[in-house]
């Protein structure tokens, strides 16, 4: 199988799972039972994965709040700002969000009759395709807008939305500004105070790390961010989110996300990390098992293109939906979402089951509704039906790829000729 869906999930990096396997039988105490040292052993991990963090995002490690992923931590920020006491009624989205920010929000706008402003993004084949207007976002926050959410990088299409200046006139306006920066994390380099984010979400498992455990950076410094806790019990992370700190997945999202930040600036990896307890990681990349090449954005980026180059050679011109692929500043490096004229893309898929790939978001699978990102950009059901998104990752290689275009090309060509 060639996996080229890592938008919906990575392979956890075999580093990753050095770093957590002694968390399971020799630091397996609960992080709560401070009054002994298994379980301040815990603990301290629990302290030095949250510094890690927030270290690498430029923020502190108290305002890392713990998750069972970016679903939960966007739960908490919507609901936890709806419920925190505010008089504001108001929120602001973007139509192409994923589900686990476009669902709270209903239910804000419906049990607790919030007021909420979905914006439209440019349509397909504009140069803003993908991208929401500025003015659309300046003209809709208003006094009583208690919150705009807004994602980095889309987990359909890749595009990258103007961060800074959304964050710009939600704070001029006395917005909190929450970013789900799920498929940015990791990939992008992200530092809260720059981009000004308010309350980010972000996931371990799609920066090759487990599955179950993401965080909600919540700012305490300067703007002091009120959330409601959504989860109550033994008021676990200072009551913000009750329940065991899974100490693995933490320390596997740490070692994940730091990982991503070595190659990302090319610094080497902390031996410091989780305190000591935990064996260093190999710092030299080609160590590390079963990677057979540097890992690097920009190698990601060129194993992308050179996938949809090999596709168009054999098959001629496949739409891209979103922003054009050399639109760095606006397009995540690692994901190509591309119309194949004529041809059913689950018809594709099924035809070339060696190689994974989707037609949209892994968490609306189960929808049999098309995908409500290709609705937003203007497509029509033909083209939104012979869509596939491809997302390139750290593990994928230049053989894969071209063994994807291979296989690909000669299913498309068959489709074609059975129209
Ligand atoms: C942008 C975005 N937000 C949220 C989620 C949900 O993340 P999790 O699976 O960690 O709950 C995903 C996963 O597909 C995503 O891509």
């Amino acid at each position: 199988m060639i996996y080229l869906d890592n938008h919906a999930t990575t392979r956890v990096d075999p580093r990753v799972v050095r770093a957590m396997l002694p968390v399971f039988d020799t630091y397996y105490g609960n992080a709560g039972s401070v009054t002994h040292e298994v379980g301040m052993d815990a603990h301290d991990l629990v302290q030095q994965s949250a510094a890690t963090i927030a270290n690498i995002i430029g923020a502190r490690a108290d305002e890392i709040v713990f998750t069972s992923g970016a679903t939960e931590s966007n739960n908490l920020a919507i609901l936890g700002v709806c419920h925190a006491d505010n008089p504001k009624r108001h929120m602001i989205t973007a139509q192409t969000e994923h589900k686990a920010v476009l669902d709270p929000m209903g239910r804000v706008c419906r049990e607790f009759k919030f007021d909420i402003t979905q914006l439209p993004v440019g349509e397909w084949g504009s140069q803003y395709a993908g991208l929401i207007d500025l003015n659309a976002l300046e003209s809709a926050v208003a006094r009583e807008t208690a919150l705009v959410s807004i994602m980095m990088g889309n987990n359909e299409i890749g595009t990258i939305q103007p961060i800074k200046q959304i964050a710009e006139i939600c704070h001029r306006h006395g917005a909190v500004f929450h970013c789900d920066a799920t498929q940015a994390v990791g990939k992008l380099p992200v530092d809260v105070d720059d981009l000004g984010f308010d309350l980010m979400s972000f996931s371990a498992h799609k920066i090759y790390g487990p599955k179950g455990v993401g965080a909600l950076y919540v700012r305490k410094r300067d703007r002091r961010i009120r959330l409601r806790s959504q989860i109550d019990g033994g008021g676990q992370q200072s009551g913000r989110r009750s329940g065991t700190v899974n100490v693995p997945g933490v320390v596997g999202m740490a070692t994940a996300l730091q990982l991503c930040a070595d190659e990302l600036f090319g610094e080497s990896v902390s031996q410091e990390n989780c305190a000591g307890k935990i064996d260093p990681i190999d710092s030299d990349i080609e160590k590390a098992k079963d990677i057979d090449e540097v890992i690097e954005p920009h190698r990601i980026k060129q194993l992308r293109d050179s996938l949809y180059r090999l596709l168009t050679e054999k098959l001629g011109t496949l739409p891209i939906n979103g922003q054009p692929l050399d639109a760095e500043d606006s397009r995540l490096y690692c994901n190509l979402n591309c119309q194949f004229p004529g041809v059913n893309a689950h018809s594709l898929m099924t035809m070339v089951d060696t190689v994974a790939v989707s037609t949209g978001s892994a968490c609306t699978a189960a929808d049999p509704e098309p995908s409500h990102v290709l609705r937003s950009l203007g497509l029509i059901d033909e083209q939104i039906h012979s869509s596939l998104r491809f997302g390139i990752g750290r593990f994928n290689t230049h053989a894969e790829i071209a063994e994807s275009a291979d296989l690909i090309v000669a299913a498309v060509t068959k489709l074609r000729e059975m129209i």
